[in-house]
C-alpha cells in the first residue's frame, strides 16, 4: 500500500514535468512562427547621417529595436537575410543546430557592405544558444569596420553569456572594429514576455539614455 502511494506521487510528479516540458515546447513552437511587425521606418533623405543599422532578425523583435535605434538617428538600415532559418520548424532546428555547433558562416544577404560613409555602425542580431546568431557573426567575419565604432545590440528570452559576447568582440576587433557598448532587450520567458509595443518602449530609453554619450565617441 506504501508502494503504492510512493508510486502513484512519483508517477504525478513525472507526468506535470512531462506535461509541462511539452506545453513548454507547444508554445515555443507556435510564438516562433509569428513574426512581430513593428512599425515602418524610413531615412529622411534631406537628413543625411552617419550612423548605420545592420540586423539579422527572424520573428522581427529584434528588427523593431533596430527600427527604433535607427529612429534616434535618421540612420540608414540594412536587413541581413538568412533563408535558412525560416520561420517554421526547419528553421528553428536549423538556428538551434548552427547555434549548438558555434557556426561563424552562413549564406547571408548582403555580404559586403560599402561602410565608407559611416562613422557609428549599430549590428544586432537576437541571441541564440547565449550567443548573437550565427548571421551576425559571418557579417562580422565579411566585413572590415576599419575606423569604425560599432554597438553591439540584441534581443533574447532570458540570457546571454558574457563570455560569448567577449568572444563576439574579438571577432569584430580581428576585422579591425572596436566595440564601444552592448545593449539588449531582455523580452523575458516564454511564459511571460514583454509585448512587442514594450520591446518598442524599453528599446527607446535605452537608446535615449546613452545616445550623448556614443555620440561623443571620436
Ligand atoms: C534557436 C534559438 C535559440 C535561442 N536561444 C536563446 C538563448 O540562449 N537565450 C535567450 O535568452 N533567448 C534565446 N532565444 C530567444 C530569442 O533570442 C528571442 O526570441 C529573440 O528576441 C528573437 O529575436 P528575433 O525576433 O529578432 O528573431 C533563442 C531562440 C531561438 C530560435
Amino acid at each position: 500500500m506504501k508502494l503504492g502511494k510512493r508510486k502513484l506521487i512519483m508517477f504525478t510528479i513525472i507526468i506535470t514535468i512531462a506535461v509541462t516540458a511539452i506545453a513548454g515546447f507547444v508554445l515555443v513552437q507556435y510564438k516562433d512562427r509569428t513574426y512581430f511587425n513593428s512599425p515602418p521606418y524610413e531615412a529622411e533623405l534631406a537628413k543625411p547621417s552617419d550612423v548605420l543599422v545592420v540586423y539579422f532578425s527572424r520573428s522581427g523583435y529584434t528588427e523593431a529595436m533596430a527600427r527604433e535605434i535607427a529612429r534616434k538617428f535618421n540612420a540608414d538600415t540594412v536587413n541581413i537575410k538568412s533563408d535558412k532559418y525560416s520561420l517554421d520548424f526547419t528553421g528553428w532546428r536549423n538556428a538551434a543546430n548552427d547555434a549548438d555547433a558555434q557556426v561563424t558562416s552562413v549564406e547571408i544577404t548582403p555580404e559586403t557592405i560599402d561602410m565608407s560613409k559611416y562613422r557609428l555602425i549599430f549590428i544586432g542580431s537576437p541571441i541564440w544558444w547565449y550567443r548573437p546568431a550565427p548571421p551576425l557573426w559571418t557579417f562580422v567575419e565579411k566585413n572590415n569596420f576599419l575606423g569604425k565604432n560599432v554597438i553591439l545590440f540584441n534581443t533574447f528570452n532570458s540570457r546571454f553569456k558574457n563570455e560569448e559576447i567577449a568572444k563576439f568582440q574579438e571577432a569584430l576587433t580581428k576585422n579591425n572594429g572596436k566595440l564601444l557598448d552592448h545593449v539588449f532587450v531582455r523580452r523575458g520567458r516564454v511564459y511571460y514576455q514583454i509585448t512587442g509595443q514594450e520591446l518598442i518602449e524599453q528599446s527607446k530609453i535605452t537608446v535615449e539614455e546613452k545616445m550623448e554619450e556614443w555620440l561623443k565617441v571620436q
